[in-house]
């Protein structure tokens, strides 16, 4: 027979290349399953694909500049095999839409953050059109019902509870590109981290853009959830991320500290600024002031939980006064890890239009300073580890270093010298160096 011009006639290797958030890194990880279970076969090289998927982020920094020198590069790949097809999907796909297939020969396909689960069916439609399949709708309406889909899900897994954000920070694009805010029903996910239980996960981190606005169906909260889910499931360790300090209330911290043998201490929480007009500015919903009263209530109803939070400097309008009080609530709040970036003006934004933004370099000045401050104050806050026993969940040996590794509770990445049947176990390590980010440990 004849062989057809198809890429479903032909080898059917993928590779997927990933930017940006643990929830796009989630989502590769379903469209590698829907691809496999429908025959494709996943290689760690774009050399040897017949399938090209860049699935894209653009919360910060040239993402769509990105993703046209990444599809760039795969010119000669296009011109040594016909078969290949590259398509573009995430944040980038659903806000450049049609536009990406104009301006980007090489381009296939365009699949939105709503189509993931479509994947396979534009690969059939690519069969008998050229190009320009574009799958953007945005499905507002729809139940969120989806079951995590992942093929080796390991020791430690995320599953996402809620999609999309109504909070609309005047700074960020994820409104726009992840659509209105929808939550999984609670039954359903009770069915389904039970379900990867028994498939050896231990530990899942709970994906939503604000996991404390979850609101099932059935009217639960994120803290029936979290109770629901310790009481519930098998499952031996809960994380979540990321809070909304507006959100982040005092039920949830009764309920990690009533839970807190399976809800781990380690919470997240982006504060952008430290300044009052500016967290105004960025309509954030919450001051300095009420800030601090929420950190400082985590710290004392659940004693020795850690925190980490996300920093934006240079935003329109932070002046060097108002930067100084973002420098100077790290004082006030001991962050074990900061995530720091200068402000980026994002399409479809309030904030891209405010007049007076910052110069470029005054914003590398101040995270410059921001991170050297940080990393001085860092160094006496993970001090205490020294010498401490951790409760570390082992995920893997490293290839690398043939060090064991896991997590501890306040999530310290955690490496030592162990066996293989550690994997999966929680096993109390001492920890005898360390720098900010990693600890080494002993078994005692
Ligand atoms: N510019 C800089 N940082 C941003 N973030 C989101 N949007 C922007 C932007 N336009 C940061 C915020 C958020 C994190 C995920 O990314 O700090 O919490
Ligand atoms: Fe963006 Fe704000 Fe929603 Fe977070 S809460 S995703 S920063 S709009």
């Amino acid at each position: 027979m004849e062989e057809k011009n198809s890429i479903l006639s032909k080898r059917k290797n993928f590779f997927i290349s990933t930017y940006g958030c643990q929830m796009n890194v989630n989502d590769s990880e379903r469209m590698s399953c829907l691809l496999e279970m429908t025959g494709w076969v996943k290689v760690p090289q774009p050399e040897m694909s017949d399938l090209i998927l860049i699935n894209s982020c653009s919360i910060r920094e040239k993402p769509v500049h990105k993703v046209h020198s990444e599809v760039g590069r795969y010119k000669y790949l296009k011109n040594k095999n016909p078969y290949l097809k590259i398509g573009v999907s995430g944040c980038v796909a659903q806000q450049e839409r049609s536009r990406l297939l104009k301006q980007l020969p090489l381009l296939d396909f365009v699949l939105g953050t709503d189509a993931i689960d479509e994947l396979p069916e534009v690969l059939s439609r690519l069969e008998n059109e050229d190009r320009e399949v574009v799958s953007v709708q945005q499905k507002t309406q729809d139940p969120y019902h989806i079951k995590t889909l992942i093929g080796d899900p390991g020791v430690s897994t995320f599953v996402n509870i809620s999609k999309g954000c109504d909070n609309f920070c005047t700074f960020c694009v994820v409104p726009f590109t992840r659509g209105r805010e929808r939550s999984r029903p609670l039954v359903h996910l009770i069915e389904d981290i039970q379900s990867l239980t028994k498939r050896g996960v231990k530990e899942v981190t709970l994906l939503g853009q604000n996991v404390n606005s979850y609101q099932s169906p059935c009217g639960a909260n994120f803290s029936r959830l979290l109770e629901n889910l310790a009481l519930h499931t098998d499952i031996q360790r809960i994380r979540y991320t990321t809070s909304h300090p507006k959100d982040f209330n005092e039920e949830l911290v009764d309920t990690m500290q009533k839970y807190r043998n399976k809800i781990m201490d380690f919470i997240h929480l982006p504060v952008q600024s430290g300044n009052d007009k500016v967290l105004k500015d960025m309509n954030r919903g919450y001051t300095r002031e009420e800030y601090i009263e929420k950190a400082y209530m985590i710290l004392e109803k659940v004693p020795g939980s850690v925190l980490s939070t996300d920093i934006i400097v240079g935003f329109p309008g932070e002046t060097e006064e108002a930067f100084e009080d973002t420098l100077s609530l790290l004082d006030k709040v001991p962050y074990e890890m900061i995530f720091s970036f200068k402000y980026s003006s994002r399409p479809f934004t309030k904030a891209k239009s405010f007049k007076n933004q910052v110069l470029e370099e005054v914003k590398s000045n101040r995270l410059k300073r921001l991170q050297k401050k940080h990393k001085k104050l860092a160094f006496s806050l993970v001090e205490k580890y020294k010498g401490a026993v951790l409760k570390v969940l082992v995920e893997k040996q490293d290839c690398k270093t043939k060090l064991f590794v896991g997590r501890s509770t306040q999530n310290k990445l955690v490496y030592f010298e162990g066996i293989k049947e550690d994997i999966g176990q929680i096993v109390p390590l001492k920890i005898s160096h360390l720098n900010i980010s990693t600890c080494y440990g002993k078994k005692i």
